[in-house]
């Protein structure tokens, strides 16, 4: 059986698509039910979901076998895991945004609001600009909107977010997608499987062809 943690939200969603056209369907996963786990024992795998950020973390501590998470993640949390596929999908940038007239006093420090402060740091000691880096866990934007940092280093999707609050893409840093993940261990005892699925899946992203999201309850 491969242990599966999927993404809560749209991204677990476009997953486990992906992974039923790939035939690891499991047909409990559409019950509206108050279950946690859902298992296709035909199929040998079970899923579950988590916080999209705790992936890398289930997966790297054994308790998911495979997951999929967004490059994000990975580059901030360099948890130790395999990363296998990139699937593709849940695509956006990670990039510096400020006010549309921001100029950069290069005299002062940058004020940086941030949930990426690892990936944050590292691009700007790339650059060798001084930063004082603002870790927040959510709704970003709004710390240069009310003074609490000159600018912010984020994903970046559609833009709507940025556009809505005056805010305009300054430097793009580096693309993100959604990777098939996978702990070093069952990498190693559930070889063949877990090769199966990413095969599976590899055919799907080659192909091109895009798979129908299925909404699930979650
Ligand atoms: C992410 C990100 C931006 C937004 C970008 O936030 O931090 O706020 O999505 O998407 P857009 O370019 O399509 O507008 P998320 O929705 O994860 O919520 P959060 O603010 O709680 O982190």
């Amino acid at each position: 059986m491969i242990n599966i943690a999927l993404a809560k939200g749209r991204l677990g969603e476009k997953t486990y698509s992906m992974m039923a056209a790939a035939g690891f369907d499991c047909p409990a996963i559409l019950e509206k039910n108050r279950k946690l786990t859902f298992e296709n024992p035909e199929k040998g795998v079970r899923y579950f979901w988590v916080k999209p950020s705790d992936v890398a973390i289930y997966v790297e501590r054994g308790a998911a076998d495979v997951g999929v998470c967004g490059k994000d993640i990975l580059l901030e949390y360099d948890p130790d895991l395999y990363e296998l596929l990139d699937l593709g999908i849940g695509k956006c940038r990670m990039c510096v945004a400020g006010p549309k007239d921001f100029y950069d006093n290069e005299e002062r420090t940058l004020r940086v609001a941030t949930k990426f402060s690892n990936v944050a740091r590292t691009y700007y000691e790339s650059i060798g600009r001084d930063i004082d880096i603002i870790k927040l866990n959510g709704s970003i934007e709004i710390a240069p909107l009310l003074g609490l940092s000159d600018v912010i280093f984020d994903i970046v999707e559609t833009g709507g977010t940025l556009r809505e609050n005056n805010l305009e893409v300054l430097q793009e840093v580096v693309p993100v997608s959604a990777r098939l993940v996978c702990n070093k261990v069952s990498f190693q005892f559930k070889h063949e499987e877990i090769i199966r699925l990413r095969d599976g899946l590899s055919n799907i992203v080659k192909s091109g062809e895009e798979v129908q999201t299925i909404k699930l309850e979650h």
